[in-house]
């Protein structure tokens, strides 16, 4: 396949895959797009008990963007495994699981658990969750956390391993080293940088969390950096997100060395956004005669 890319021992049929929280579990995009036609996608935040979301409004709009305080609300690792799982068990395309915890103990047991299924391909774990035993600060601002989380996973498992950084701390770079020190297959970023937005008629902030999580175009410029500058850092594959909404995104990404992509709120105005990319990057290639290798990361100067 020309477009085909490796995540570590996963090889993905082209590097378009979805971001976790964005599209659903897989099957509700069905009727939108074929599944078949990208390399993967990203399940809705995991954790090993059911969890229930923030309080509303948790979702707002802003200039190129939007902020979310959805909150990981999820129905927990069984049922994923027995209800949503077989749903997408005969698409011919890559199922990354998102994961969470509060804890280091927590992470442990829930690749241990989700290790007895066949049909997940690979574990994408979010370190942007706060660790309740530790204060609350975020797993992924702390370096030798970030090490320390990434080798107790790879501990539980051989399938590859991504660590999904965060944009809010001082330098990318240092949790993408300390991740790939610890046996990390790859790292992705970026998740979602902390916004706020307010109601000047209410004076009350939008969002009953006050503050959430901002995707969308509005973070592109600063995702495309923060890859660029990870790519020069690791050897491991930088899988780079943010703002993606259009092929052009996906190029501009590409280019600056990321080895796959992930779409996330451009699903929501466009569902069928990722099947298009993945179309579109075949067509660039054939009509250039250029191979994906020869793509990534072909920035010049
Ligand atoms: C509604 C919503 C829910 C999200 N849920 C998760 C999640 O459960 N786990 C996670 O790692 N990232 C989550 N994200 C972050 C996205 O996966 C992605 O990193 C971020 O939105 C930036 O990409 P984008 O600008 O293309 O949306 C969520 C984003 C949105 C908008």
């Amino acid at each position: 396949m020309k477009t085909a890319v490796n995540i570590g021992s996963l090889q993905l049929k082209n590097p378009i895959l979805t971001a976790s929280g964005t599209f659903g579990n897989g099957h509700e995009f069905i009727d939108y797009m074929n599944l078949n036609s990208i390399g993967g996608f990203c399940s809705k935040g995991l954790s090993m008990e059911p969890r229930g979301g923030n309080p509303e409004p948790r979702i707002v709009e802003t200039a190129s963007g939007m902020l979310n305080s959805i909150g990981l609300e999820n129905g927990g690792a069984k049922a994923f495994l027995n209800e949503v799982l077989p749903q997408v068990s005969d698409y011919d395309t890559a199922v990354i699981v998102n994961i969470y915890a509060h804890s280091m103990a927590e992470f442990v047991e829930l690749v241990r658990y989700l290790e007895q299924s066949d049909r997940i391909d690979g574990y994408e774990m979010n370190l942007s969750c706060p660790n309740v035993a530790e204060g609350g600060a975020a797993f992924g601002s702390d370096a030798a956390v970030v090490a320390k989380l990434t080798q107790a996973a790879r501990n539980e498992t051989k399938k590859p391993l991504i660590i999904k950084l965060s944009p809010n701390v001082t330098d990318v770079r240092e949790m993408a080293k300390a991740a790939q020190g610890a046996g990390a297959d790859a790292v992705s970023l970026i998740n979602t940088l902390i916004g706020t937005a307010i109601d000047r008629e209410k004076r009350r902030f939008i969002l009953a969390r006050k503050v959430g999580g901002l995707s969308g175009p509005a973070i592109k410029p600063v995702a495309l950096k923060m890859v660029w500058d990870t790519v020069q850092a690791v050897d491991i594959p930088v899988i780079g997100i943010g703002g993606i909404v259009s092929f052009e995104d996906v190029l501009d990404f590409l280019i600056v060395g990321a080895t796959a992509v992930q779409i996330g709120s451009g699903n929501f105005i466009n569902p069928a956004l990722a099947q298009e990319c993945a179309h579109s990057l075949e067509t660039y290639l054939e009509e250039r005669n250029e191979t994906i290798d020869q793509l990534i990361g072909s920035i010049r100067s």
